[in-house]
């Protein structure tokens, strides 16, 4: 791996799925990830998703920290008769963040890559910053299709963007297989379907908008890997489903990016 890091500032995304329960564990693991995130901000972006009822009550928390908000869902249609979504623009109030075609949605809500596609300029073109997820299936992995599958997805969710939305579009490669199963991707996979997935950038956007594109890993990402994709000259940063609902084990993950990066540690930030 002889590239340089692309030079972006790396994002650690704490996605939270429907998790917790409760308002008021919401509000705690928030409290416990702000010290670290902030600490970590000069070098590191952090923003954490939560479910949409708790999205108020984190936003007050994270007031003026400078830690994003994203929510994990959009609708592409601005208001109207469509019961349960939540449009991009009622988002784009209080979030900064929003999550498209997340395996989950995919799957279990059968999302297809036409609705991606309108999410994800949608929410765009409301001003929300877009964590565009893509990922190959075990089979696909196995059958070494995994280039194919996420190239094929991008094309698909790129579709109506334009070079002038990159600034605001980032790509979580997740391999479904990783997700949530304790299996992380080998470093050299997801260096490999990174680079296919800047391939895909680069004709669809042109290399300038390209390079203004954010690349995750996401897929069982925790304080003991994170270091591995961080360090990969393609990758920007991390997308983290349960090691970011343990306050400590994310703050860990934001201090192991920062040291990566070679920003303050939280105990440099805290004492200079
Ligand atoms: P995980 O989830 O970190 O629990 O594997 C990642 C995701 O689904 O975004």
């Amino acid at each position: 791996m002889n590239a340089q890091r692309s030079g972006s500032r790396p994002l650690l995304a704490g996605n939270w799925k429907m998790n917790p329960a409760r308002a008021s564990e919401a509000a705690e693991l928030a409290r416990g990830v702000i010290g670290a995130a902030r600490a970590a901000s000069a070098t590191v972006d952090v923003a954490l998703l939560p479910p949409f009822p708790w999205l108020l009550g984190v936003a007050e928390l994270l007031h003026e920290t400078g830690v994003g908000l994203g929510a994990q869902d959009c609708f592409w249609e601005p208001a109207g008769a469509y019961t349960g979504e939540v449009s991009a623009v009622m988002l784009s109030g209080w979030c900064q963040w929003v999550l498209t075609g997340h395996s989950e949605r995919r799957q279990i809500f059968g999302e297809s890559d036409e609705w991606v596609s309108k999410k994800t300029k949608a929410a765009i073109g409301v001003g929300l910053n877009v964590i565009l997820c893509v990922g190959e299936l075990d089979d696909q992995f196995e059958a070494g299709r995994t280039d194919e599958v996420v190239s094929g997805q991008l094309q698909a969710a790129l579709e109506y963007m334009s070079p002038g939305d990159s600034g605001r579009l980032v790509i979580a490669y997740e391999p479904i297989w990783a997700i949530g199963t304790g299996k992380n991707a080998d470093p050299e996979h997801a260096y490999k379907t990174m680079r296919a997935i800047r391939r895909v950038l680069d004709e669809s956007l042109g290399d300038e908008a390209s390079s203004r594109v954010r690349i995750l890993y996401g897929g069982s990402a925790n304080s003991g890997n994170v270091g591995s994709y961080v360090e990969l000259p393609l990758c920007d940063g991390c997308l983290v489903g349960g090691a970011s609902l343990k306050a400590h084990e994310f703050a860990r993950m934001i201090e192991v990016v920062a040291e990566v990066y070679g920003g303050p540690t939280t105990e440099e930030a805290t004492t200079s």
